[in-house]
Formats: C-alpha cells, sequence, structure tokens
C-alpha cells in the first residue's frame, strides 16, 4: 500500500529575486505520511485547494526517511500515531539526520490529551494541527512554517553562493601570486637562462627530493613555489660578471656571492610562508654540507633543510644546462659530481634519497630540456678558482 505520488517536479525552489515569496511557497516539497489513505487524501485536497504544486505522499512511514533522504523535502506533514513506525520514531530519525537540514515537521495529532502534542513538540515537530482538521488552520500553519524553512534554506544558499565566491577569489589570488613568483623568478634568470627552463627543473626535482625525504605535500608545493626565486639576487650583479665567458677573478667571485644576501632581502620580512621560505633558500643555497660555502659558511644542520635540498637541485641542473661560462655536462657526469659530493658539497642522506629518485628527476630534466645541441656530448669543463 505504497501510496506514495508526486505531483510535480519537485525542483529545488528558485530564490532568486524574481521569484515571488507567494511563487516560492508554491514550489516548496511537501511531503504527508499518514498510514490512513483517507487522511492523506484530504490533506492533498486541502493543499492542492491553495495551489501547492510539490506535493509527495506515504502511508508507509518507513518509506518517509528514504524520500527525505533522496529529495529536497521543505516541509513533512507527519501523522503523530501510526503502527509499527509511529510519528515519535519518524520525527527522531528525521531530527537525526541534522537540525540544520533537516525539514520542519507539522504533526497530525487527534488526540486531545496534551501530553503526546508537549512530547512530540519537544521532539523535535514545530507545529501541530488536530484532526479532523480545519482547512484554514492547517493552510494557515503550512504557510508559516513553509516561510521560514524557504527563508532558512535561502539563507543557505546565499551563504554558499558567498563561501563559493571567497574560496573562487582565494584560489586567484594565490593563483596570482604564484605567476608572480615565478616571473620574478624568470626575471631572475633572464640574463644567463634565458629560456627559464632551470627554474622549472631545479623546482621540481627540489620537490621530488622533499618528497622523498617525508615531506607533506603542502611541504612540497611550498618548496616547489618558493625554489624559484632562489637566484633572484643575480638581479644586482653587473653583466660584466654573471655573462663572463671565463673564470671571474677573486673580486669579481666577491661580487658574485652577495647574490644570495642581495636575494634574501629583496625577498625578506614579507609576513607569508612562501616569500620567507624563498628567501631563506636565496639566502642559503650555496651553503655546504662541510661549511665551505657562503655567505655564512654553516655546517651539516645549520643550514635550513630546504635550502639542502635547493642545494642539491641547482647544482645538478646547472651542471646538465649550458652558462656563458660553461657548456652543459652530461646527466651521467653530473650525477657523478652530486654522488661524489655527498658529505662535502652536500647533505649526503639527501644525496641519498636524490639517488633513489634518479628515474624520475632524469625525467625531469627531458620534460623540460633546453633546446641545446650536443648538450649530452659536451664534456666538464673546469672554472678556475671555483672549480669543486
Ligand atoms: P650557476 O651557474 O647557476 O651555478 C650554480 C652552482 O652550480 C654553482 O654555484 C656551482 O656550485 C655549480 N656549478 C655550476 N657550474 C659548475 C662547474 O662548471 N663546475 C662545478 N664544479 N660546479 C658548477 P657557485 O659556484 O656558488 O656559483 C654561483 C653562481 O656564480 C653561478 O650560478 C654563476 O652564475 C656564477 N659563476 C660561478 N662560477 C663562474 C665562472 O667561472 N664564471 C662566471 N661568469 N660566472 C660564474
Ligand atoms: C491516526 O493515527 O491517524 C490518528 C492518531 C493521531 O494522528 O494522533
Ligand atoms: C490542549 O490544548 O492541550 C487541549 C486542546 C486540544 O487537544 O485541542
Ligand atoms: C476542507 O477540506 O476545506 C474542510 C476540512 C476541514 O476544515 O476540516
Ligand atoms: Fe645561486
Ligand atoms: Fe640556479
Amino acid at each position: 500500500m505504497n501510496d506514495s505520488c508526486a505531483t510535480g517536479g519537485a525542483a529545488e525552489p528558485d530564490l532568486s529575486d524574481t521569484v515571488t515569496v507567494a511563487q516560492a511557497l508554491r514550489r516548496a516539497l511537501i511531503l504527508v505520511v499518514d498510514d490512513e489513505p483517507a487522511n492523506v487524501k484530504l490533506v492533498q485536497r486541502m493543499l492542492a485547494s491553495d495551489s501547492y504544486a510539490n506535493v509527495i505522499a506515504t502511508t508507509v512511514p518507513e518509506q518517509a526517511l528514504e524520500l527525505v533522504r533522496a529529495r529536497p523535502v521543505d516541509l513533512v506533514i507527519l501523522d503523530l500515531n501510526m503502527p509499527r513506525l509511529d510519528g515519535f520514531a519518524v520525527m527522531e530519525e528525521l531530527c537525526a539526520r541534522g537540525a540544520a537540514t533537516a525539514p520542519p515537521i507539522l504533526m497530525l495529532t487527534a488526540q486531545h490529551a496534551r501530553e503526546p502534542r508537549v512530547q512530540a513538540l519537544r521532539n523535535g515537530a514545530r507545529d501541530y494541527v488536530t484532526k479532523p482538521f480545519d482547512r484554514e488552520e492547517l493552510l494557515a500553519r503550512v504557510r508559516n512554517l513553509l516561510e521560514v524553512q524557504l527563508f532558512h534554506k535561502s539563507a543557505r544558499l546565499r551563504n554558499d553562493v558567498l563561501a563559493e565566491k571567497v574560496r573562487e577569489r582565494t584560489e586567484e589570488l594565490y593563483q596570482t601570486r604564484l605567476e608572480i613568483v615565478h616571473r620574478l623568478g624568470r626575471a631572475a634568470e633572464y640574463r644567463d637562462n634565458e629560456t627559464g627552463l632551470h627554474i622549472i627543473r631545479m623546482s621540481e626535482i627540489s620537490a621530488v627530493i622533499a618528497a622523498t625525504s617525508g615531506m607533506s605535500a603542502g611541504e612540497c608545493d611550498l618548496i616547489m613555489n618558493a625554489s624559484p626565486m632562489h637566484d633572484l639576487g643575480k638581479i644586482g650583479i653587473p653583466d660584466r660578471i654573471l655573462l663572463k665567458p671565463g673564470a671571474l677573478d677573486a673580486a669579481e667571485w666577491a661580487v658574485m656571492q652577495t647574490h644570495t644576501g642581495i636575494g634574501a632581502s629583496i625577498l625578506a620580512g614579507a609576513g607569508h610562508e612562501l616569500l620567507h621560505q624563498a628567501s631563506v633558500i636565496a639566502l642559503c643555497h650555496h651553503e655546504r654540507w662541510d661549511g665551505s660555502g657562503y655567505p655564512d659558511a654553516l655546517c651539516g644542520e645549520a643550514i635550513p633543510l630546504v635550502a639542502r635540498i635547493v642545494a642539491i637541485a641547482d647544482v645538478f641542473d646547472a651542471l646538465t644546462s649550458e652558462r656563458p661560462y660553461k657548456r652543459a655536462w652530461s646527466v651521467d657526469e653530473s650525477l657523478g659530481y652530486v654522488r661524489d659530493n655527498a658529505g662535502r658539497h652536500f647533505d649526503p642522506t639527501l644525496v641519498a634519497h636524490f639517488l633513489a629518485r634518479f628515474d624520475d628527476i632524469v625525467a625531469i630534466s627531458r620534460r623540460y630540456a633546453d633546446a641545446a645541441p650536443g648538450a649530452a656530448t659536451s664534456t666538464p669543463q673546469g672554472r678556475g678558482p671555483l672549480a669543486g
């Protein structure tokens, strides 16, 4: 005896400003639950007489819960005394679904004892109508409950729309910031590394080493986005030094080393993590595990972990790249340098992580390869005073 019947599309009520409250009310989805088919028909007739277009009904209380779960019901008209699952039990389960989204309940009661009604009101029913119903009273109570329900629903919708807008704007700001940061990194590399592919490769390689070291996805993301600015300070290095085709003399080398501090001070003092980390990386990416690096000759774990990671990715990729002062090294030669310098230039634990993921790292090198003819066959060249 499933008397469930839908008399309309029961779409979400359209709460845009072009719909009047009266229209929205008439589109609301009302569920009638009463084990007496005659009662169901009576309530349906009353609702139809007042132009409610979306009324569904059932004489099987268990089905009420399914219907409310499956459809965006705005109001439940619920008979209090039914066999098997009575109105109280139905109410309890409806309310257990979460007060914020549960539809209001208008209970039908023929009882003249006040006790069950008060109990029902306490247990979650919003209002009641006594049988036999007065049409005007039923319709008035239905309308009052629906008005409140639709008001809450439209407020929820508006909140959702606002939250979505805020989320979109936040995402947009984040993307804009990332883009600016990447372009800053590119600007820094533009003179000695015109394609900008070095910063893409070294930042992805940094993220791979970070992931293998057990950093969270968020931390890997951060290092990936902060590391492109490691050489921002090259902006402050004159062309005659940065683009010098040969080895630097001592004075030139002293100037060259200032690119760490220059980059760090451009990035310092920012209020958020991305630029802060970028500043740390800019300052410390030429420190060496054995203390022979610059600018502060830090040793071992005194060097920030992110800078130790970036150092490996940066040198490996600088070696495989062509520079004004050097030819590109082959992947094998570059790998040899990293391996041989574990514990000297580089953190040995991180070198082990790097070697463990070498296939992925080579894949990154290939994916973003500079179009440099002969790169794979060039031989390593000494670099005067700096040759490691
Ligand atoms: P870069 O070209 O981006 O190189 C980054 C790092 O990769 C270097 O840091 C070094 O650790 C490693 N690297 C790059 N090429 C070689 C190489 O041929 N042999 C060895 N052993 N390591 C290499 P480093 O040495 O602190 O240099 C920092 C920056 O100073 C370099 O960035 C580059 O812009 C500049 N630079 C270094 N050496 C020379 C040079 O001989 N001539 C010129 N014109 N610039 C140099
Ligand atoms: C009925 O079960 O239909 C009448 C009892 C009530 O609603 O309180
Ligand atoms: C009461 O208001 O509690 C009794 C009146 C009625 O049952 O309609
Ligand atoms: C009607 O259906 O309009 C009358 C029902 C009632 O008032 O009890
Ligand atoms: Fe550098
Ligand atoms: Fe670099």
